[in-house]
């Protein structure tokens, strides 16, 4: 089986740090989103490919430096196309099944399982669902009996969410749904396809663990968690000479003698934090400096970004060399 990854989007819940960098590639536990995602392909995959186009260049330059276990293929789009518009300029010489993956999401799954699920029923697709509380910035689908989906509602109004279980953004099609996919323009799949091809056979998927979509602030910083708490995170331990509690991700180089660190934090390569300065649950980038005596709780801080001596800054994202 191939799979298909769609990195194309702006990323605009995340500015100001998307204005210069996509946001599949903001550590999360000390790695990219985006590898953390294809880290749920099976390892026997044939072949990996990325459906870009914001930033397309940056994402292939990070994945020839860091190269994935599969062969891979970027494959850019001039225009944004949106899902279904990137799912058709990316597919040709898909596998049938394929592998879908959104690579803004993290999650505990067994994608070979799914992919059985597909198998055996012969279904055109089979999607990841999870359960959230609140439906309204995800793809909503009412299910049937075997979990087939009856009905699918994007980013529906409370009101007319048909239930609590959402597109998780990790499928199995059939390779026959691209010819479903108008060419050569933008179309949302979630909206535009997805609805005209349920009674073809679309299943759901129950995901029963962790879930989250890393495309908001909030969310980026909760993903992060959920992954130290399954265990996921690269290069664990606290900086030397640092202070505090863990899990922390920091890069080799990284300069903290006498700073403290509270749990869930990514400090990347190039990192300087203060004596007297204190992190927790925040992601910080290259080359960023957070200054003596600082204090910074639940935020993003872009490459080579500063926080000034003695600031409290909570909640926030900081673009790349922004300061605060
Ligand atoms: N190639 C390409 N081209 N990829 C794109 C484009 C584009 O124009 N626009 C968005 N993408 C990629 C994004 O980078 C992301 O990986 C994925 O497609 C989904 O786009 P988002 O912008 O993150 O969508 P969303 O989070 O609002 O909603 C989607 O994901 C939810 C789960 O996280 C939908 O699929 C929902 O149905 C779903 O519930
Ligand atoms: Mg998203």
């Amino acid at each position: 089986m191939k799979a298909l990854v769609l990195i194309g989007g702006f990323g605009t819940r995340l500015r100001p740090v998307t204005y210069t960098l996509p946001k599949q590639l903001i550590p999360l536990a000390g790695k990219p989103m985006l590898y953390h995602v294809l880290d749920l392909l099976p390892s026997d995959v044939e072949e990996v490919v990325l459906a870009t186009g914001y930033k397309s260049e940056m994402i292939d330059a990070f994945v020839r430096s860091h190269p994935l276990r599969w062969p891979t293929r970027t494959v850019p789009e001039a225009e944004p196309l949106l899902t279904g518009g990137g799912m058709k300029n990316a597919g040709s010489g898909m596998s049938d099944p394929f592998i879908l993956l959104n690579s803004d999401v993290i999650a505990r799954v067994d994608l070979t399982a799914v992919a059985a699920v597909q198998g055996r029923s012969g279904a055109l697709g089979v999607m990841t669902l999870a359960e959230v509380e609140d439906t309204r910035p995800y793809g909503v689908a009412a299910l049937g009996p075997d979990d087939r989906i009856l009905r699918f509602v994007e980013k529906p109004e409370p009101s007319e969410s048909p239930s609590r279980w959402i597109n998780a953004g990790l499928s199995v099609w059939r390779r026959s749904i691209l010819d479903r996919i108008p060419p050569g323009r933008p179309v949302s799949f979630e909206q535009e396809v997805l609805p005209g091809v349920l009674d073809e056979g679309v299943y759901g998927f129950k995901l029963s663990g962790y879930w989250d979509d890393a495309g908001t602030p909030e969310r980026i910083l909760r993903s992060q968690r959920l992954l130290f708490e399954d265990g996921r995170a690269t290069r664990t331990g606290l900086p030397p000479g640092s202070l505090g509690r863990g899990p922390v991700a920091a890069d080799e180089g990284v300069r903290a003698r006498g700073a403290s660190f509270g749990p869930y934090v990514t400090l990347a390569a190039g990192v300087s934090v203060g004596p007297g300065a204190h992190v927790e649950n925040s992601i910080v980038m290259e080359g960023a400096t957070v200054e003596d005596g600082a204090f910074v709780a639940g935020s993003v801080l872009g490459p080579r970004a500063r926080v000034h001596a003695g600031h409290r800054l909570t909640g926030q994202v900081i673009g790349e060399a922004g300061e605060a």
